[in-house]
């Protein structure tokens, strides 16, 4: 592939290869010297145009430890604040010749859209509601590690389904490899239609967590819910929030995920995100592997490579 635009589309073998490529990235990112230079010479330009703390920082540190010259686009300093169109940002992006743009946008499709425009690599940071294809690669790295396959697991994944481009990803890769997927949600947070995505849907979290694996909670997205439905937080919390009462109709071993940013007290008891069975730190050292992993995969589709 030339570019990564979402899970879908890719193989069950393209995935592995992917995870495996990772575990590499990892051992590279712990040494005192963190250099694979498979880009070096390369141009990397990173172009969010949502906010990011994880995904951003992590993209850039795997380019540079790929040694690519990595450029961060502050959108909102450039003149995207004067009107200019995505389209035309690419474009003017493109003729500075990138060889790769990792792209964050609001609109769902937006990156597909652009990567039709220009003529680099172009990778998905997360679309609108539609996909964020590394951070379930990150998502199932985390889990590969610490239960030794994907397949036969029960996962659960919690909270604002219908907004998640992270419930999404995780959704079509985790059956891709063959896990038992669950979604936890109130009706409101719920896309009608989920159960053709291969999931069995719950409305109650103790009857959902039963026999659970990794329960995998998400951010309650309210930026993305026009004023349209926003619970009441203290509700959502008693109902929704994961906390050690909750944890416990979960199997004994079950670990707890997060992508990130956290809302404690919102979604999570802080002691369930800082507590032993949590890893959400780890996903976080994951991010930056399985990115690295990536970018080497698409090095080797880049003209004259
Ligand atoms: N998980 C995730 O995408 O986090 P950021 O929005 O901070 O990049």
């Amino acid at each position: 592939h030339r570019h990564l635009l979402g899970i879908e589309g890719l193989q069950p073998h393209e995935i592995l290869g992917l995870l495996d490529r990772a575990e590499e990235a990892i051992e590279i990112s712990r040494q005192v010297e963190k250099i694979k230079p498979v880009l070096r010479g390369r141009t990397q330009i990173n172009l969010f145009f949502e906010n990011s703390t994880r995904t951003q920082s992590s993209f850039e540190l795997a380019g540079k430890r790929l040694g690519a010259d990595v450029m961060n686009m502050a959108v909102s300093q450039s003149s995207v604040k004067k009107g200019e169109t995505l389209i035309d940002t690419a474009a003017t992006l493109n003729a500075m010749h990138p060889d790769i743009l990792v792209v964050r946008h609001n609109a769902a499709g937006a990156v597909h859209l652009l990567a039709r425009k220009v003529s680099c690599s172009v990778i998905n940071a997360g679309d609108g509601q539609h996909e964020h294809p590394t951070q379930a690669l990150l998502d199932a790295l985390t889990i590969r590690r610490h239960k030794g396959k994907i397949a036969r697991l029960t996962v659960a994944i919690c909270g604002d389904i219908t907004h998640s481009r992270v419930a999404r990803s995780n959704i079509i890769l985790l059956n891709a490899l063959g896990a038992r997927v669950r979604v936890i949600a109130p009706s409101t947070l719920l896309p009608s239609g989920i159960e053709k995505m291969g999931v069995e849907v719950f409305r109650d979290m103790k009857e959902g967590l039963k026999g659970v694996d990794i329960v995998m909670m998400l951010r309650l997205q309210r930026e993305r819910m026009n004023g349209a439905f926003i619970p009441s937080v203290r509700e959502y919390y008693r109902y929704y929030g994961l906390d050690q009462e909750k944890l416990a109709y979960a199997n004994d071993d079950a670990l707890v995920m997060h992508p990130g940013p956290m809302n404690r007290g919102v979604e999570i008891d802080p002691a369930v995100a800082d507590g032993p069975q949590s890893l959400i730190r780890e996903q976080v050292e994951m991010g930056v592997a399985v990115r690295m992993a990536v970018l080497e995969a698409l090095a080797a589709h880049l003209p004259n490579s």
